[in-house]
């Protein structure tokens, strides 16, 4: 079997991406999602998951997700559309879409699904999809299945936009479509420019606040923040950042949300999530709602590393959320600061090409409410002596 020649490919293809320092394994981590992890038989200080709140180890999250468990079972077992729904399901979604004042809520089974449905459903052959550039790759895809002509522009270059909407301002069917808050630079949409376009060409108007539910306006993101929430058709969020379970959730106008129960294939097509899942949403919800002060605390803790690593001539692009990207360049140069780091007591993500553009490798710092001042000043400990390895 193994003479096969498409065997030789791919061993050709792994020795190249090797090469360039760009094979993936998977860490040895023991936990995750904890704030100080288990990597390779060492405790390092989390700075890579997406758990901004610390929600991922909340007794009642866990607590919700057991009591679930006892009423419902492991499995949904089948479709939503089938068999695979109960009654948490329902009311999740009723809770979600009035947190965040929206007719309706839809859930996935994660936010890489809610975006291929979204895509998948609204946009077609004839289509236009206005898209900015680092857009997350789950919005590339579902525009690719799509079969939309797709228009990218320049990372939040509003005026590009404006003239590419102008290019095709006759086009009957048109879709804006945007992260709030760039997941590999921190930095954040220009929204309320962007829904000024979208009210003046007549496009859809689609965000992805996977990143900013939890932390800017009060928790329900950053179009709430700026105050063009009702503007926006379709919200697209997810679980599994701020909230520390699993799951993506879309919300907007009743007749959208219909039209996405019926046409999303990532929802139709696939087994509903297990009541655990379910139950640790609901809760996590509640936390999020009443608790509003800790996205507050993130984003100040985040701003005075920012200006720690700024003044200490680290390269945080544009970051302005409680992700910090520190840009190095190449993709050693990442690998290693993030070894150097870890004998220093802090796990930090190497992000590379494709995930960023090339000759942009990072270290990807996401931040947690739950930081002590001891935690932030290991971390400016950590890289201040990274500074001065990088500099001898
Ligand atoms: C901006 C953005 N959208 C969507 C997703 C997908 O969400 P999930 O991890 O729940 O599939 C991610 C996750 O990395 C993301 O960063």
């Amino acid at each position: 079997m193994a003479s096969k020649s498409i065997y030789n490919l791919i061993e050709g293809e792994l020795a190249a991406l090797e090469e360039k320092s760009l094979l993936r394994g998977i860490p040895d981590v023991e936990n995750g999602a904890a704030k100080e992890l288990l990597f390779s038989g060492r405790l390092l200080l989390n700075l890579a998951s997406n758990d901004y709140l610390g929600l991922a180890s909340d007794d009642g999250m866990k607590q919700a997700a057991i009591e679930a468990v006892k009423r419902y079972g492991c499995g949904a077992a089948a479709s939503r559309l089938v068999t695979g729904n109960f009654s948490l399901y329902d009311q999740l979604e009723k809770s979600v879409a009035e947190f965040k004042g929206q007719d309706d809520a839809m859930l996935f089974s994660s936010g890489y699904a809610a975006n291929l449905a979204i895509m998948d459903s609204f946009a077609g052959r004839h289509s236009i999809v206005f898209s900015d550039k680092l857009n997350h790759a789950s919005i590339l895809d579902g525009i690719k299945m799509s079969g939309a002509r797709h228009i990218r522009y320049r990372h939040n270059d509003v005026s590009l936009l404006k003239a590419r909407m102008e290019a095709f301002k006759d086009a009957a069917s048109k879709i804006l479509v945007t992260d709030t808050i760039f997941s590999m630079d921190g930095d954040l949409a220009h929204i309320e420019e962007i829904a000024d376009l979208c009210d003046f060409y007549d496009v859809m108007l689609v965000v992805d606040e996977a990143h900013a539910e939890g932390v800017f306006g009060r928790g329900r993101g950053l179009s709430y923040e700026r105050k063009v929430a009702q503007r926006v058709d379709l919200h697209m969020g997810a679980f599994s950042k701020s909230f520390g379970s699993l799951g993506g959730v879309v919300s907007g106008n009743r007749e959208l949300i219909s039209y996405l129960r019926n046409k999303g294939r990532s929802f139709v097509f696939t087994t509903a999530l297990p009541p655990a899942v379910i139950g640790a949403n609901l809760a996590a919800l509640e936390l999020v709602k009443n608790n509003h002060v800790q996205g507050e605390k993130l984003l100040e803790l985040s701003a005075e590393l920012k200006e720690f690593l700024v003044a200490a001539d680290f390269d945080c692009a544009d970051s302005q959320s409680q992700i910090l990207p520190v840009i190095v360049g190449e993709n050693d140069a990442a690998l290693s600061a993030q070894r150097f780091l870890m004998n220093e007591g802090l796990y930090v993500a190497a992000i590379r090409p494709p995930t960023v553009p090339h000759g942009t490798a990072r270290l990807r710092l996401s931040l947690r409410a739950d930081f002590t001042k001891y935690d932030m000043d290991k971390i400016k400990k950590g890289f201040m002596n990274l500074k001065r390895e990088l500099s001898q």
